[in-house]
Order: C-alpha cells, then sequence, then structure tokens
C-alpha cells in the first residue's frame, strides 16, 4: 500500500512549535553523552544519545519488544540489558508489559539507568481512561515513572489525552511525552492545543520506506523522528537483499548493521527487536564504522514508500 503523500504546509506547523519551543532546549542529534552501559563481559558499550526537546537524554539506538511476550519476553529484555540496551520500547497493546518489566528487575540493573518507553492503546483515548491506562502501565511493569510515554495511533479523544499526559509530566509521572504514527497534518491539530511539544514520533520507517515528506518535516521541528520496524521486521527478503549485503561486504558488516547505521547516519532512533542474543549483540555493533555518502544515496534509491504492514492501516 502506497503512504498517503499529503503536500505540507510546513510554515504552518514551525509557525505554532515556535510559540512552544522558545522556551525549550533543543540541542539535537549528535549530544556528546553516552548511556554507558556494562556488557556483562565487561567491555562497555557505550550508546550516542540525542537531546530531546525537554533536555533529556535518550539512547539513539534501543531494544524492541513487539510479540516477545511471557517467558521469551522477560528472557529477550534481560538479555537486551545485559549486552548494553539501555532504551527499552514496550506498549499495552504488546501484552508484555509486566514480562518487559520482569526482564528489567531480572537484569539487575538500577531502573534509573534505563530509559522506558511505553504507549497508550487507542481504547484508551480521552483523558480519565488515559490516566488510568498509565496508572496500569506502569504497575504491570513495577516501576513509579515512565521516561517516555507515547499516543500510539492518533484515533479518538487525543485531545483529552495529551492534556491528561501533560498533567503526568508536571506530576513527575512522565519524563517525556510523544506521539506515534502521526502524519503532518496530524501533528499540526495536537499543536493548535498542545502545551508540551512532542518529543518523539515514532512512525514505520525503514530502507524500504524512507518517509520523504515526514522525514524532512520532523528534521525541521522540534519532534524526533524513532522509526519501528527499524529492519522491516525482517519482511520483504530484507535479509537477503543483494544491495545491503554488497554495501556490508565493504565494512565486514552484516545487513542488519547496515540497516540500523542507515538510521543512525540519518538521526534517526532506532529500536530493533530480537530474541536471539546474538542478534541483540550484532545490533549493537553499528558505532565503529561509517556508511559513505555513495552508499546512502544507494540505500536511498531503494524506497519504495511501502509499508510492511498494510493490514494495519
Ligand atoms: N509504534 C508502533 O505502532 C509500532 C509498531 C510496530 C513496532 N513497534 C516497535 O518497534 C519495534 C521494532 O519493530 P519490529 O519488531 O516490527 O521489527 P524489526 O525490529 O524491524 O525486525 C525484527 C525482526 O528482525 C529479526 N532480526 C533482528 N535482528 C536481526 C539480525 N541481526 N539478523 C537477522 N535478523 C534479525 C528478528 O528476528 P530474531 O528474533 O530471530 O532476531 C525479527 O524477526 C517493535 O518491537 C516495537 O517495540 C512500534
Amino acid at each position: 500500500m502506497k503512504k498517503n503523500s499529503k503536500e505540507v504546509n510546513r510554515r504552518d506547523f514551525l509557525k505554532i512549535t515556535s510559540r512552544f519551543t522558545a522556551a525549550t532546549i533543543f540541542i539535537g542529534l549528535g549530544g556528546s553523552e553516552l548511556f554507558a552501559a556494562n556488557h556483562e563481559n565487561h567491555n562497555e558499550i557505550s550508546i550516542p544519545t540525542v537531546t530531546l526537546n525537554n533536555g533529556i537524554k535518550m539512547p539513539r539506538l534501543g531494544f524492541g519488544t513487539n510479540t516477545l511476550v511471557d517467558a521469551v519476553g522477560v528472557r529477550s529484555v534481560s538479555e537486551a540489558i545485559s549486552v548494553g540496551y539501555r532504551l527499552i520500547d514496550t506498549a499495552h497493546i504488546y501484552g508484555n508489559e509486566a514480562a518487559v518489566g520482569e526482564g528489567i528487575r531480572l537484569s539487575g540493573i538500577d531502573r534509573k539507568k534505563l530509559f522506558v518507553t511505553s504507549k497508550l492503546w487507542v481504547d484508551f483515548a480521552g483523558y480519565e481512561k488515559t490516566k488510568k491506562a498509565f496508572e496500569t502501565s506502569i504497575k504491570k511493569l513495577g516501576v513509579d515513572y515512565l521516561d517516555l510515554y507515547l499516543i500510539h495511533r492518533p484515533r479518538g479523544d487525543v485531545k483529552g489525552s495529551w492534556q491528561a499526559m501533560e498533567e503526568l509530566v508536571a506530576a513527575g509521572k512522565i519524563r517525556a511525552i510523544g506521539v506515534s504514527n502521526f502524519d503532518p497534518e496530524q501533528l499540526k491539530e495536537l499543536m493548535s492545543y498542545a502545551k508540551i511539544v512532542p518529543a518523539i514520533n515514532q512512525i514505520e520507517t525503514n530502507v524500504f520506506l524512507q518517509e520523504s515528506i515526514l522525514y524532512p518535516f520532523l528534521k525541521g521541528s522540534a519532534t524526533q523522528m524513532e522509526a519501528w520496524s527499524p529492519l522491516a521486521a525482517g519482511r520483504s527478503g530484507i535479509f537477503s537483499n543483494p544491495t545491503l549485503a554488497a554495501i556490508g561486504k565493504k565494512y565486514e558488516k552484516s545487513i542488519a548493521q547496515v540497516c540500523l547505521r542507515w538510521h543512525y547516519q540519518r538521526g534517526v532512533i532506532a529500536i530493533p527487536r530480537s530474541s536471539q542474543k546474538a542478534h541483540m549483540i550484532e545490533n549493537l555493533n553499528i558505532f565503529d564504522f561509517e556508511l559513505t555518502a555513495s552508499d546512502m544515496q544507494t540505500i536511498a534509491s531503494m524506497d519504495i514508500n511501502t509499508t510492511q504492514f498494510p493490514e494495519w492501516k
């Protein structure tokens, strides 16, 4: 399915966002601070961070948990933390917040060293329901605050949800709030009443769906782009793609590493999922090589502007 390529009035959006960003710090990507993580083999893995529009730091590479439920979820999250991940992405709809919480506790790491994201499902849109859904999520996770809470999809009473989330920030229960799957028009609508500028827009993006409108739009705003399905969920033959394999060969890197490095060089946060420890480690090892401008151009030509999940539209 082709993505909607509606023209965007970027100037209007920026006009609105500037009212709110004046009082916030937006340092952008490339912050020098790192999320230092002690590898279980005692090597230090340092994941670069981005400073969000409210000044808080977020790792630029994290761990996705969709479909990792029950015992697999517990083990995967604990292993991911043990090999160096500090950003963990979950959601009510994944049905694994309790498992993710258990994985965090099993890892033995101080919760404050982690960056935990969850998301508000569409059934709980609206002021009151959002407050309750948030409490349920943190209870299942066994934490007393979230680093990031996202509106999962732009459905229902987004305004009521956003107001509730702003109040949860003020109450010290959430460090940053954002959205997911919002197009520029939906962001503009949110910005017409928001007191807090969304820190993040988490969207599907990968080599086959490069978001040629939303990507530059977010680049020019105070909202950081985060990639879901950064590896195209393993679909469309991505792990046997000859173009990506040829690029990887030059650096002795895998296709997954080429893709994740590509996101990193575009300034997009990626949250690859894996249930396999070897893949988790592989996906972290992207900070010791650099794609050339020509590699980046070759990958740009792979864009077919196509979702891997037409059934979700
Ligand atoms: N906001 C939203 O609407 C939304 C929607 C979907 C997903 N998300 C989030 O984004 C996260 C990532 O997206 P995703 O889970 O759809 O897919 P993904 O991370 O793009 O791909 C995951 C697939 O890639 C495989 N894989 C991972 N590393 C690999 C490697 N080094 N070599 C070979 N295969 C590898 C995994 O299999 P193995 O387990 O065998 O490694 C798995 O099948 C989710 O888990 C979730 O947290 C958000």
